[in-house]
């Protein structure tokens, strides 16, 4: 009788930044670290309502808004669940607030707010 043999691989899956597939709780484990990124990243998982790639974009350009602009109001238009407005006062908290604009408020972007309050 033949044998089954159990072939073993290493599958290496790219995490692809620009995936349009939504960041859940099952994505905690890759972003384990007590780094800034993580904790916010960890906040996004958990609030399950936005596409990876809103995480990395909104991140890009609060880190170059705030190399130009410091401090002063923050007003995020097109704003969606106000991510990238909610990463620009992290990043400077001296600016006192953001206001965050959209034709429609997600009511999920109030868990995300609340995640991120405690992240
Ligand atoms: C692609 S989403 C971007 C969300 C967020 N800025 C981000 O980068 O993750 C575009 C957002 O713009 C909003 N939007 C489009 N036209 C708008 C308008 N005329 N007034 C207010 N918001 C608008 C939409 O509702 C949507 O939430």
């Amino acid at each position: 009788m033949r044998r089954a043999r159990l072939e073993c691989a290493t599958l290496v899956v790219a995490f692809s930044v620009a995936s349009k597939q939504r960041l859940t709780d099952r994505d905690l484990e890759r972003f384990a670290s007590d780094a800034l990124f993580d904790r916010i990243a960890r906040a996004v998982c958990q609030a399950g309502c936005l596409p990876r790639k809103e995480l990395y974009e909104a991140l890009g350009v609060a880190q170059r808004t705030r190399r130009r602009f410091r401090s002063g109001r923050i007003v995020d238009l097109g704003a969606g669940h106000g991510l990238l407005g909610q990463i620009l006062l992290i990043l400077d908290d001296t600016s006192p607030s953001a206001v965050a604009v959209d034709r429609i408020i997600p009511p999920s972007a109030a868990k995300l707010g609340d995640g991120l309050l405690e992240a």
